[in-house]
């Protein structure tokens, strides 16, 4: 698979099969990956990978949390106090895209819920990385997570996996940090679903804003 297809083929996945995630194909693309540029080689990620029971209990503990309507308080913020345009219209291009393909009406507040509510059972995966930050990293090394963790979602596309990525597991910092032994120093900055996409579910394509509304081409 090339770059251009692994790219191409890569969308956040939120049905996956129950097939488990083979050990080895972990370890290629998290070996691989560690090949991710960071400014100055910091490398400042924490990468915690959770299947079988432990990933089992995870989901358990935040079911019950969810039900209770219990969280925890957010560690940072993810996103700006008031989200203007054009951020705000591309984010209801996602709802539309992703609730539609569920026949839900993105105003229907409790049908939303219980769908958002499928991020914390992984969407069915039977494997998710976590990546922590140290809490006093500023956004240079927020933006490195970013491109490592993408490099990540693009390997495991040559692997034939698919994954969602997912700042959802911020709202259960706690019970997470329950289950990996992150020292306090560390922050969680998001969660990571990994397995075999669903063939029977349909996976929308969220489609994105036109080049000339984020790329400037000078000189
Ligand atoms: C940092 C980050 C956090 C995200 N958090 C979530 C999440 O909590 N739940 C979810 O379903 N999708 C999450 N997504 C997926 C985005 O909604 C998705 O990338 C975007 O809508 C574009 O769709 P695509 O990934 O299918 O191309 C996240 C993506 C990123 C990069």
């Amino acid at each position: 698979m090339d770059v251009y297809e692994a790219v191409r083929t890569r969308q956040s996945i939120r049905r996956f099969t129950d097939q488990p995630v083979p050990h080895d194909m972990l370890v290629r693309v998290l070996t691989a990956a560690a090949d991710a540029p960071s400014g100055s080689n910091l490398q400042p990620w924490h990468i915690y990978v959770l299947s079988g029971e432990t990933l089992r209990q995870l989901k358990r503990r935040i079911a019950q949390r969810v039900s209770a309507g219990d969280r925890d308080d957010p560690e940072f913020a993810i996103y700006p106090a008031e989200i203007r345009s054009p951020y705000l219209e591309r984010m209801a291009v996602l709802g539309e895209h992703r609730y539609g393909a569920l026949g839900i009406n993105p105003g229907d507040a409790a049908a939303r819920a219980s769908v958002r509510a499928e991020n914390w059972n992984c969407f069915g995966a039977g494997t998710a990385l976590f990546c922590y930050l140290d809490r006093d990293m500023p956004a240079p090394q927020w933006a490195d997570a970013g491109i490592y963790l993408q490099t990540v979602m693009l390997l495991l596309r040559a692997e034939g996996l698919h994954s969602c990525t997912q700042i959802a597991w911020t709202e259960y910092h706690r019970s997470v940090a329950e289950q990996i032994p992150a020292p306090p120093r560390q922050v969680l900055f998001c969660g990571m679903s990994i397995g075999f996409a669903d063939p029977a579910t349909t996976h929308p394509r969220i489609p994105r804003a036109p080049l000339s509304e984020t790329v400037t081409f000078l000189g």
